[in-house]
């Protein structure tokens, strides 16, 4: 799978930590940054995340600032990105079951470097169910 990975000053080392694990696991990576520690504004780095995510629609996303709240706020702005906030692998596999996430994020201030890989591990290999979820999942982005 192609992954867009974004942060914030932040979210680097933990972003650094997951590509490390994605490229592992033989994904596809694309690294929209920051480069360096220096202080950065997460909205600009979520909104850069969906921007790539719309020209890309069968990718999927990694957002990380400090609590993962703020860049998830800003990416879910976007009528294109379901992006969940996670915590462990319960919530990284019910949110591609339920609500076919395309952006997991995490908070690099509150996750373990280990449980935030064993979270993406299980996002990544866990495919949407469906069913009656695809009704609710339209419902998040009515057209009307
Ligand atoms: C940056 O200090 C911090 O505010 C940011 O990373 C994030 O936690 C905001 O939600």
């Amino acid at each position: 799978m192609k992954l867009f990975f974004a942060s914030d000053h932040a979210g680097l080392n933990l972003r650094r930590a997951l590509i490390d694990h994605a490229v592992s696991l033989g994904h596809e990576i694309a690294d929209l940054g920051p480069e360096t520690s220096e202080s950065v504004d997460y909205p600009d780095f979520g909104n850069k995340l969906a921007l790539a995510l719309a020209s890309e629609p069968e990718a999927h996303g990694v957002a990380i600032c400090g609590t993962g709240i703020g860049i998830s706020i800003a990416l879910n702005r976007h009528s294109h990105v379901r992006a969940a906030l996670v915590n462990d692998v319960t919530t990284a596999t019910l949110t591609r079951l339920h609500n076919d996430a395309n952006v997991i994020a995490f908070g690099d201030r509150v996750i373990g470097v280990e449980t935030a890989k064993d979270a993406l591990t299980a996002f990544l290999n866990t495919a949407f169910e469906g069913g009656r979820h695809q009704r609710r999942v339209e419902k998040l982005s009515p057209t009307s």
